[in-house]
C-alpha cells in the first residue's frame, strides 16, 4: 500500500502521522510546495516509527514523480479559515490550489482513490472529480465523519456517557447547511429523542453545524486538524482493509436522493474500490427540505468554482429535484 498526502500543513501532517502509526501503508509520501516542510516533517515522523513499532516509511517531497503508483491520494492542500471567515471564503484560492494538486497527483497515480479534505469541501471534491476524470466511486470527500464525530461528542457531553455509545449520521454539505439527523441518532441503541429534549437537541445540532468555526475562534491562526485528520484516516482504513463501513462521505450524486451533478454528504458503503454504494435513507419532508437547501447552496458554489478554474459542470437534466 502506497499513500500520498498532498499538503504538509496541520491536517496533512496529522493524516500522515496517523497512517504511519497505524501502519496503514508501507510507503507514505507527504507532498508540499514547501519542500523543506514536507521533508522535515516526514523525517521527524519517521524518527518516531521505532517508538511506535511501525514499519511505515514516510518521505517528504515537492515533486509528484516519486508518488507514482499510489493506491490512495489524500488532498489536504489549501488555505485554512481564520476567524470571521466561512469555508466558502476559501473558494478562490483553494479552487486553484486543489485543481493543480489533483491534476498533478492524478498524472502519476491514475488508478488511485482520491480522498479530498480541503475546503470548501463539497466543492473541492467536485473540482477533484472534474480535474482527474476518475469515476465517481473513486473521488470521496471527508466531512460527514468529522461533522458526525462532533455531533456525537456533544451528545456524549450532554449525557455524560462515552462517545463510543453514540451512533449518528449527518447529511448534506460541510457548512452551516449540514443536516444532522436526530431521528437516526441512538445512544447504545436508545433513540436520542427519548433521552434529550428537542430544545437541547436543537442547540447540539447548531453547535455541530458551527463546530469548525468554534475551533477557528480558539486557534485564531487556522482551523481544526486533529478531528479532521482522524476522520480522513478512518476513510483510508475502510478502503485499505476493505471494511465495507457505512460512513457519511461526500460523493457525486447521480440520481440518488433525487439529485444530480452535485457532490454532497450522504451515507455510503466504503471498501477497497472506494464507494460501493450510496445508502438512501427515507427522509421525512423536513429533512428533505434541509437537504435540498444544502444541495442548492453547494451547487451554487460549484458553479462559481468551475468558472474560476475554467471548467464546466457535468450536466444531467432528468432529476426529480434537479437544482440547475
Ligand atoms: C472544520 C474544517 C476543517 O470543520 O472544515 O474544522
Amino acid at each position: 500500500m502506497k499513500i500520498t498526502v498532498v499538503g504538509a500543513g496541520n491536517v496533512g501532517a496529522t493524516v500522515a502521522q496517523m497512517l504511519a502509526n497505524r501502519e496503514l501503508a508501507n510507503e507514505i509520501w507527504l507532498v508540499d510546495i514547501a519542500e523543506g516542510i514536507a521533508k522535515g516533517k516526514a523525517l521527524d515522523m519517521y524518527e518516531s516509527m521505532p517508538i511506535y513499532a511501525s514499519s511505515s516509511r514516510i518521505y517528504g517531497t515537492s515533486d509528484y514523480a516519486p508518488t507514482a503508483g499510489s493506491d490512495i491520494v489524500v488532498i489536504t492542500a489549501g488555505l485554512a479559515r481564520r476567524p470571521g471567515m466561512t469555508r466558502d471564503d476559501l473558494l478562490i484560492k483553494n479552487a486553484t490550489i486543489v485543481s493543480e494538486c489533483a491534476e498533478n497527483a492524478f498524472k502519476y497515480s491514475p488508478d488511485a482513490i482520491f480522498i479530498v479534505v480541503s475546503n470548501p469541501l463539497d466543492v473541492m471534491t467536485y473540482v477533484t472529480l472534474k480535474k482527474t476524470d476518475l469515476p465517481k466511486n473513486k473521488v470521496i470527500g471527508m466531512a460527514g465523519i468529522l461533522d458526525t464525530a462532533r455531533y456525537r461528542s456533544f451528545i456524549a457531553m450532554e449525557l455524560n456517557v462515552s462517545v463510543k455509545d453514540i451512533s449518528a449520521l449527518v447529511l448534506g454539505g460541510h457548512g452551516d447547511t449540514m443536516v444532522p439527523l436526530p431521528r437516526y441518532t441512538t445512544v447504545a441503541g436508545i433513540p436520542v429523542t427519548e433521552l434529550i429534549s428537542e430544545e437541547r437537541m436543537n442547540s447540539i445540532v447548531e453547535r455541530a453545524a458551527k463546530g469548525g468555526i468554534e475551533i477557528v475562534n480558539y486557534l485564531q491562526t487556522g482551523s481544526a486538524y486533529y478531528a479532521p485528520g482522524t476522520a480522513a484516516v478512518e476513510m483510508v482504513e475502510a478502503i485499505v482493509k476493505d471494511q465495507n463501513r457505512i460512513l457519511p462521505c461526500t460523493v457525486l450524486l447521480d440520481g440518488e436522493y433525487g439529485f444530480n451533478d452535485v457532490c454532497i454528504g450522504v451515507p455510503v458503503i466504503l471498501g477497497k474500490d472506494g464507494v460501493k454504494e450510496v445508502v438512501e435513507l427515507k427522509l421525512n419532508e423536513e429533512e428533505m427540505t434541509l437537504f435540498k437547501n444544502s444541495a442548492e447552496h453547494v451547487k451554487t458554489t460549484i458553479i462559481q468554482a468551475m468558472e474560476l478554474i475554467g471548467a464546466f459542470t457535468r450536466y444531467h437534466d432528468n432529476a426529480e429535484h434537479d437544482i440547475d
